[in-house]
């Protein structure tokens, strides 16, 4: 496996993605541009919801960006896991009726598996599909997947709202066994239940249907990908830290706070993960400059 800060990664994601025809979107604002459905931005797809709606044409149907993001769903875990925040960045490549799930598939394996890029050992990858979806899988398994690392899960169907949505494919790192006290192994997948074993780094979404404001769902003209991969974890396992908190993100942040409160991190991990989170989710929305004061 590489070792690669954040900034090493961010670069190697949009290199990647560019020199396989992706066109680099600069992110947009964390607080949505006509679209009353959000209140932030929470995923790379929010931004670009526009080019899948056919709202917009875009210059090119294979895209790539890296956007702020802000989820206030998990809000209740900031703190208390190594790995929860309400800000974060997001990786993505998007299909706009373009390549669909065999070429999504390969690109994910090999940027995670190719000695060229993170260099990921693929034994320590595992991933969840869509129940029923055959097809997924077996591009997996093409790909050198072995098939017992791949988990079947009713729940796999992404949708934000009104918008494009689908089934969609999590891609899983593993810590190994001793994050996993109780020796559940891949129960821990098949049970979804929270861990720190199995560390969710990226989510494949084959966008084929269409979200409506009252609740249906229809099909869309052209098939899609939607991808994400989350930027401080990716760099926690690359840069080998075993809490997101340590790695070169947030390095300087709770060093700051440190020194400021003359307190050290440990044993106050949970207060200085909230502080440093809540900072940079304040910070990032402020500097959108969009009127709104945290
Ligand atoms: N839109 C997908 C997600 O946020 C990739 O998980």
């Amino acid at each position: 496996m590489k070792q690669l800060t954040g900034n090493q990664v961010r670069q190697m994601f949009l290199d990647y993605f560019e020199s396989k025809g992706h066109m680099i979107e600069p992110g947009a604002s964390l607080v949505p541009i006509n679209d009353p459905s959000l209140l932030w931005i929470n995923a790379g797809v929010a931004a670009l919801k526009k080019y899948f709606d056919g709202s917009e044409v875009p210059d090119s149907r294979r895209i790539t960006n890296i956007q702020k993001c802000i989820r206030t769903n998990d809000i209740e875990n900031v703190g208390i896991t190594k790995r929860h925040q309400t800000f974060f960045e997001m990786m993505g490549n998007f299909s706009v009726g373009d390549y669909f799930k065999k070429e999504a598939i390969h690109f994910a394996f090999e940027l995670l598996t190719s000695p060229e890029y993170f260099d990921i050992d693929k034994d320590l990858l595992y991933v969840t599909v869509y129940l029923d979806d055959e097809e997924a899988k077996k591009y997996w398994i093409n790909e050198g997947l072995d098939e017992d690392h791949i988990v079947p899960l009713e729940g796999n169907f992404w949708e934000i709202g009104e918008g494009p949505c689908g089934p969609d494919s999590e891609i899983f790192y593993d810590r190994g066994p001793k994050y996993d006290p109780e020796k559940q192994g891949i129960k821990l997948l098949e049970k979804e239940l929270e861990n720190d074993r199995y560390i969710e780094i990226w989510n494949n979404v084959f966008m084929e249907f269409e979200k409506h404001s009252d609740g249906t769902i229809t099909e869309l003209p052209k098939k899609n990908v939607d991808t994400g991969m989350g930027v401080e974890r990716t760099a926690a396992i690359l840069e080998g830290v075993k809490d997101n908190y340590l790695s070169s993100i947030w390095k300087d942040v709770i060093e700051l706070i440190c020194e400021i409160s003359g307190l050290s991190y440990e044993g106050n991990e949970k207060s200085m993960r909230i502080i440093a989170d809540h900072i940079r989710t304040a910070v990032f929305v402020s500097a959108d400059n969009a009127g709104i004061k945290p």
